[in-house]
């Protein structure tokens, strides 16, 4: 079978990146460039001996490509993805796949209109550690979750980085900070993990540790439907952050913390002995097990995404990370915003017509002026995050 020819549209950092490896993915081959700043183009186009389009239009009409990664800036992933699918072209998508749950959804009618494979680039999911935690939960090993606790406050990032990029950290540009911008994984795993929450209520500070007008700050209560409850909290304003996921279900506890992960198993299910037990003060004896995390055979991380991406389009592999999943983190992140900056809780499934209202409304009121510095030569896998 023909290689899949990839054109990646958004030749910044994480384009870059993706160019990097894809024409030593099996099956694959970089049929294009597309960016609208003419100077990384060329470099880019140059760099790999293929064509440039200043627009993604053109490129998707090229009858160069089959399939697209898209990384531009998260607003412009909605209009592109569905224009792709409409030429029949598969489409990988950055994170988080749109800005707001309406925009998530109509990429997914676009893509159900489609035959076309419609990936999201969550490469935490090829995580060994995380693989682990997922088997343990769906296993049933912990039994029924009651409680998730994750403190992912080690995104920190300095003015500089703000700075950087004209879209970045602004409502028009970016339409969020720290929920959409570095959390979409950690709440992609949250929800791979626990499912989906029915209610949060947050509090969201708004350029408390930068000069930013979006949030660097937010601690979450999250309500599910089976009466567990969660704390989220994030900020990309601490250091020394910490990295904390602890879950705790009816047959014990998992935890993560400093790449390790140990489960303290309950010899007994917690309530029944809370209900046997005879002594006021007793406690479930508990084992500590420090849970062995196999080497995986694949590099975990981008590559394998988009390896898993091509051996879908070629073959009908199952998708790590399907398109219609992106929407679940971008729903809690964009239910934490609302709830944080109107004061009050808010309920799932979300109003997407009254979250994008809030959001116009935010971008029309906003009076900051961004004074745009590029870094020159910043080690862009260090934005990576495990
Ligand atoms: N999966 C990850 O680990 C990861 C890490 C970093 C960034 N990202 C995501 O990748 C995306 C890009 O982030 P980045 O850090 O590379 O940003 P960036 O600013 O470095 O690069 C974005 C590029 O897109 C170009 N662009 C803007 N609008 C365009 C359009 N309409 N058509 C074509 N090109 C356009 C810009 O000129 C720029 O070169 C974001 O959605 C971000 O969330 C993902």
């Amino acid at each position: 079978m023909k290689n899949v020819r990839v054109g990646v549209i958004g030749t910044g950092g994480m384009g870059q990146y993706h160019l990097g490896y894809l024409n030593s993915v099996d099956g694959a081959e970089i049929g294009a460039v597309c960016d609208i700043e003419p100077g990384i183009l060329k470099k880019m186009s140059e760099r790999y001996q293929v064509q440039e389009f200043r627009n993604h239009r053109e490129l998707l009409e090229s009858g160069l490509v089959d399939a697209v990664i898209i990384s531009t800036p998260h607003y412009d992933h909605t209009p592109i993805a569905i224009e792709a699918f409409k030429k029949g072209l598969h489409v990988l998508s950055e994170k988080p796949v749109a800005v707001h749950v309406k925009d998530a959804k109509a990429m997914e009618d676009a893509h159900k209109s489609s035959n076309c494979v419609y990936g999201v680039m969550f490469q935490l999911r090829t995580v060994p550690v995380y693989i682990k935690m997922k088997e343990l939960i769906d296993s049933g090993e912990l039994g029924e979750i009651v409680r998730v606790n994750y403190l992912v406050t080690d995104w920190f990032r300095t003015q500089a980085y703000y700075d950087s990029g004209g879209w970045r950290a602004t409502w028009r540009g970016e339409g969020g900070g720290v929920l959409l911008n570095q959390c979409p994984h950690s709440l992609d795993l949250l929800q791979w993990f626990a499912g989906m929450p029915v209610k949060v209520t947050a509090l969201c500070s708004i350029g408390k540790y930068h000069h930013i007008e979006v949030e660097d700050d937010v601690t979450a209560m999250l309500e599910y439907e089976n009466g567990a409850t969660g704390i989220f909290v994030t900020s990309t304003g601490e250091a020394p952050g910490t990295n904390l996921f602890e879950i705790a279900g009816s047959r014990g506890k998992l935890k993560l913390q400093d790449d390790k992960l140990s489960f303290y198993r309950t010899r007994m299910p917690v309530q029944e002995f809370c209900d046997t037990a005879t002594g006021g003060f007793d406690r479930p004896e508990t084992w500590e097990i420090d849970v062995p995390i196999p080497k995986s055979s694949k590099t975990p991380g981008h590559r394998q995404i988009t390896e898993n991406f091509i051996n879908a389009i070629l073959k009908g592999e199952k998708l790590i990370a399907p398109g219609e999943e992106g929407i679940r983190s971008l729903e809690i992140g964009n239910a934490i915003m609302m709830s944080g900056l109107q004061h009050k809780p808010v309920t799932l499934p979300l109003d997407g017509d009254g979250f994008e209202a809030m959001l116009n409304e935010l971008i029309a009121k906003s009076k900051h002026q961004k004074k745009v510095k590029e870094i020159e030569d910043d080690d862009f896998t260090k934005s990576f995050h495990t």
